[in-house]
C-alpha cells in the first residue's frame, strides 16, 4: 500500500458517497495523515435511512439460504484479502501485523458462524390449549439496524454485528469509529462484491457522531441499535433508545480480574496473563485489569512476570509485541492513573523507559487497593495492577466489587475450586486456565454495567430477530 494520503468514501446504497466534507485518518504509530474519507451529512444520512428501509423490505422476501450463501461468499472474500485488510488495520489502528492478521481471521470467523446460523432461525410448534387450535412461532428480522463500533478492533467488532443482522434479514447502517473507518469501508466493499443488496450494509463516516447518531436512532424505521464502546456512552444511548422502546444491544467496558490461586501452574498463568493483558497493547474490553495473586505464589510470579515483560518489544514494526496506543490522550490518561496510584500508595515494580509519541512501556504496579481510581477504571493500556490475597472468599468479593461484569480469568489446578468460583463471579465470560477467550461460537457480552445482549454464539442471531406468535383456529 502506498504511503500517499488517499481519498476514500463513506458507502451509501452500494456507492461511494461524494461530499466536500471529509474526515482525516491518522496513523497512531507516527501521527501521519493516511487518508481522508468523505463525511456523511444530515442529508446523506436521511437518504441512507431511506435506502436501508427499502432494502429491509427486499430482505424480508429473501430466503435464509440465499443470505447464508452470500455470507459464505463474504467470508471467503475476507479470507482472500487477509494481507490487505491486516495492512489497513495496522495502518489506522496501530496493532502489529501478527495481531492484525489474527483479527482478520477472528472477524471472518463471525461471518462464517452466522452464515451457518442463518438457517437455524427456527420457530416452534407449541402444544395448543384446545384441539381446534394450532400455535406456532416464527422469527423475523427486527428491521433496520444501526451499529456504532469502536476503534480497537476495526474489523471484528463490525462483522459480529453485521453478519448476524444480515443472517436475520435486517439492513444495517454502520457508524464506525472516525479513528478507524478504512477497514469498515473495505469490509463493506467486500460485502457488496459477495452479493449484499445495495442498501444492506451502508457505512457512514462522520466527525460529528452525536448529530449523526441522534438522527439515526430517532428515525421510525430503525428498530435496533447495537453499540460497542464505553459504559458512559452506552448509558446515554440507552436513554435515547428508551424513547422509542428500541431494541438495544450494548457491549460496554470491562474491568477483568485475573486470579492466580496457590495451586496454579504458574507458567500457564503467565502465558495467559501475557495474552489477556497485552493483546492490542492492553486496549481490549476483556483485558486483565486487576491481577490477584495468592500470597503463597506472589513473589515467584512477580519475578516471572517482570522478566517476561522486560523482554517485550514495543515499536511500530510489524513484528513488535506491542504497537502504539491509539492516540496521545489515551497514553496521558493511563500515565495519569499510574501517577495517581503511586501518590495513593501503590509501588512501581517495573516500568520501562519513557517512549516517544503514542508508544507506552508497560508498567507493573503492586499494592493496588480497591479505593484507587486505577482499580475501578477500565485501563486501556499496558498497565498491570497487582493485588495480593489469602482467602478464596476474599478474592471473590474483591473481584466482584466493581461496576463491570464482562470478563474474568482464573488459574488453579483444583477443579472443584474452578467450578465453585465460576459460580460466584459476577462476570459473563470466564477463562479457566485460559487467557484467550474470544471465539465466534461463544456468546460475548457482559453482566452489570458491562452491557446488554450477547454477540456471537447461537445467542448472537437472536439479538436481530423478533419472535412472532401465530394462534390459528383450525376447526370450529
Ligand atoms: C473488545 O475489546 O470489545 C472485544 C475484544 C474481543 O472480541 O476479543
Amino acid at each position: 500500500m502506498s504511503k500517499e494520503v488517499y481519498t476514500t468514501h463513506s458507502i451509501m446504497n452500494g456507492r461511494a458517497l461524494s461530499s466536500t466534507d471529509t474526515v482525516e485518518v491518522f496513523n497512531p504509530a507516527d501521527n501521519s495523515l493516511i487518508a481522508v474519507v468523505t463525511e456523511a451529512d444530515e442529508r446523506a444520512t436521511e437518504q441512507a435511512l431511506h435506502y436501508a428501509e427499502q432494502c429491509f423490505n427486499v430482505l424480508k422476501g429473501t430466503a435464509a439460504k440465499s443470505r447464508a450463501d452470500i455470507l459464505f461468499r463474504w467470508y471467503q472474500l475476507i479470507m482472500d484479502n487477509q494481507a490487505r485488510l491486516a495492512e489497513l488495520v495496522t495502518l489506522e489502528q496501530g496493532k502489529p501485523t501478527k495481531e492484525s492478521l489474527a483479527e482478520v481471521v477472528y472477524a471472518a470467523g463471525y461471518v462464517k458462524w452466522f452464515a451457518q446460523e442463518a438457517e437455524r432461525a427456527y420457530g416452534a410448534v407449541i402444544p395448543a390449549h384446545t384441539p381446534n387450535h394450532q400455535i406456532t412461532t416464527v422469527q423475523q428480522g427486527v428491521g433496520v439496524v444501526v451499529g456504532i463500533t469502536p476503534w480497537n478492533f476495526p474489523l471484528a467488532m463490525i462483522t459480529r454485528k453485521v453478519a448476524p443482522a444480515y443472517a436475520a434479514g435486517c439492513s444495517f447502517i454502520l457508524k464506525p469509529s472516525e479513528l478507524t473507518p478504512l477497514s469498515a469501508i473495505e469490509l463493506a466493499k467486500l460485502a457488496l462484491k459477495a452479493g449484499f443488496e445495495e442498501g444492506a450494509f451502508q457505512v457512514l463516516v462522520t466527525s460529528k457522531p452525536h448529530t449523526l447518531v441522534a438522527q439515526l436512532h430517532s428515525h421510525p424505521a430503525v428498530r435496533k441499535l447495537t453499540f460497542t464502546g464505553s459504559t458512559a456512552v452506552g448509558k446515554l444511548l440507552l436513554e435515547h433508545t428508551a424513547r422509542s422502546v428500541m431494541r438495544t444491544s450494548l457491549e460496554l467496558g470491562g474491568n477483568a480480574p485475573f486470579i492466580v490461586f496457590g495451586s496454579a501452574d504458574l507458567e500457564a498463568a503467565l502465558e495467559g496473563l501475557m495474552s489477556a493483558k497485552f493483546r492490542n497493547a492492553g486496549q481490549t474490553c476483556i483485558a486483565a485489569n486487576r491481577i490477584f495473586l495468592h500470597s503463597s505464589i506472589k513473589a515467584q510470579f512477580m519475578n516471572m512476570l517482570k522478566a517476561r515483560v522486560q523482554g517485550l518489544t514495543i515499536d511500530g514494526t510489524h513484528t513488535a509485541d506491542l504497537g502504539p496506543l491509539i492516540n496521545e490522550d489515551a497514553k496521558q490518561k493511563a500515565l495519569g492513573w499510574v501517577s495517581e496510584a503511586v501518590n495513593d500508595g501503590a509501588v512501581i515494580a517495573y516500568q520501562g523507559s519513557a517512549m516517544k509519541g503514542n508508544f507506552m512501556s508497560p508498567v507493573i504496579l503492586e499494592n493496588v487497593r480497591s479505593d484507587m481510581v486505577i482499580y475501578n477504571a477500565e485501563v486501556f493500556a499496558p498497565v498491570v495492577s497487582v493485588i495480593e490475597f489469602d482467602e478464596e472468599e476474599q478474592v471473590v468479593a474483591m473481584a466482584n466489587d466493581v461496576e463491570a461484569g464482562l470478563a474474568a480469568y482464573m488459574y488453579s489446578t483444583d477443579i472443584a475450586q474452578l467450578h465453585r468460583v465460576s459460580m460466584e463471579l459476577d462476570f459473563a465470560m470466564i477463562g479457566l486456565n485460559e487467557g484467550a477467550i474470544s471465539n465466534p461460537a461463544a456468546p460475548f457480552g457482559g453482566m452489570k454495567e458491562s452491557g446488554l445482549g450477547r454477540e456471537g454464539g447461537m445467542e448472537g442471531l437472536h439479538e436481530y430477530l423478533e419472535v412472532k406468535y401465530l394462534c390459528q383456529r383450525i376447526a370450529k
